[in-house]
């Protein structure tokens, strides 16, 4: 983040600290409990947000070298991504051309990728190599049966795929983003990070709920009293919008310590924890030490369930144990926080959304990254 939207984001800090404020929207919102237990909804956001949008899949320091892949299955569709011989990033349906099987399994690499079920060949850039007993298969073309691409892009060391084959082959990350956005993640240099680790997560609460709350501190004082609270200012955030994504500023209390210091010295990494949400579904954790990344998916047609994974980079490589349990230490406290505090309140709330008992929920005024971001999701999945 360049010096100068630190210091701007560091005065409004201070100015909030000064009057015991924080960013506030315009107006109290209401959002339709339906908007997450209802079966139509999820259905349409899935056509909608989980087809026709780049979603983040992780950091390119997954994939190194030539050869490297990972899947993925939470978009709904088995996606592979690899490395390929060119070194560019390539993305494709996870299933065979012969009779549907999954081509690969979790993460590794490869120089040419073999179904598991007859042993067809693949290369790296998804063409079909071989087929065992070929003369069982007069007519099939090798050249039109190769692994189906989906678009996929490296960029400024992250890896987007969208998870549609009928979807234009090219993306536009940048475009996506938006110049400022996109010039701000740029600035993270998250080409140069370290994979600690991924989880997976899987919850009894809409995909949107794991979201929701990252985007408000106004719980922080409540909910995590006995846990994050003590390092935070009560109350406090900063709200950008960048068209549907967005960007939170939580100030923790260390700063007060910079009030004394010039600007010129103002450190706002060191200072505060940064939320951003890549539209629609990433949550982009920039902690003093680390990044994080809470991807959250729905399960088709489950309006009360989700699939997450949180993955864990460092700036460093992790390669001693201290670094490791360094490492364990960190995530493990991050778990606890989130899956011990906030998803047990969010399941909570599922279950009155289930259960009819409620009509709507309340966005308040110090709640606007919150509204935000829901009044996003009903737009661009009404307009749809
Ligand atoms: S399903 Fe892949 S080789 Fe048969
Ligand atoms: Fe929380």
């Amino acid at each position: 983040m360049n010096r100068h939207t630190q210091i701007a984001l560091m005065r409004r800090v201070f100015a909030h600290l000064r009057a015991g404020t924080t960013d506030s929207a315009a107006s109290v919102e209401r959002n339709a409990a339906a908007a997450y237990a209802g079966h139509e909804w999820l259905a349409r956001e899935q056509a909608v947000l989980f087809r026709r949008y780049p979603l983040a899949m992780g950091l390119a320091c997954q994939l190194r070298q030539p050869g490297d892949f990972m899947t993925h299955d939470l978009s709904g569709l088995p996606i592979l991504i690899v490395r390929g011989e060119d070194g560019r990033i390539g993305a494709f349906v996870n299933a065979c051309a012969h009779r549907g099987a999954r081509v690969a399994h979790g993460s590794g690499n490869r120089r040419k990728l073999a179904c598991p079920y007859h042993g067809w060949t693949y290369r790296l850039d998804g063409s079909l190599r071989g087929i065992p007993d070929e003369r069982s298969f007069p007519g099939v073309d090798k050249c039109t049966h190769g692994l189906r691409p989906l678009p996929a892009a490296e960029h400024d060391g992250l890896i987007w795929v969208v998870p549609d084959p009928e979807a234009p082959p090219a993306i536009d990350i940048a475009a996506h983003l938006g110049a400022e956005l996109d010039a701000e993640l740029a600035s993270f240099g998250l080409a140069g990070y370290h994979h600690y680790e991924t989880r997976l997560i899987n919850r009894a609460m809409n995909w949107k709920l794991a979201i929701d709350t990252f985007l408000e501190p106004y719980h922080l004082a409540v909910l995590h009293r006995q846990t994050v609270a003590p390092l935070f200012q009560a109350n406090l955030c900063l709200f950008d919008a960048f068209g549907p994504h967005l960007r939170e500023v939580l100030p923790r209390r260390s700063l007060d310590a910079l009030a004394a210091q010039p600007e010129e010295q103002w450190d706002l990494i060191a200072h505060n924890t940064l939320v951003y949400v890549l539209f629609p579904n990433t949550v982009f954790v920039v902690q003093v030490d680390h990044v994080e990344t809470w991807r959250v998916f729905p399960v088709p047609g489950r309006p009360g369930e989700c699939a997450m994974h949180l993955d864990f980079y460092a700036p460093d490589p992790i390669d001693t144990d201290s670094a490791r349990g360094h490492w364990a230490r960190n995530m493990d406290l991050t778990i606890r926080t989130v899956c011990e505090e906030d998803f047990p309140a969010c399941e909570g709330m599922q279950f009155a959304f289930n259960a009819g008992a409620r009509s709507d929920v309340v966005y308040g005024c110090n709640e606007p990254a919150l509204a935000h971001y829901q009044r996003s999701v009903r737009a661009v999945v009404a307009a749809a």
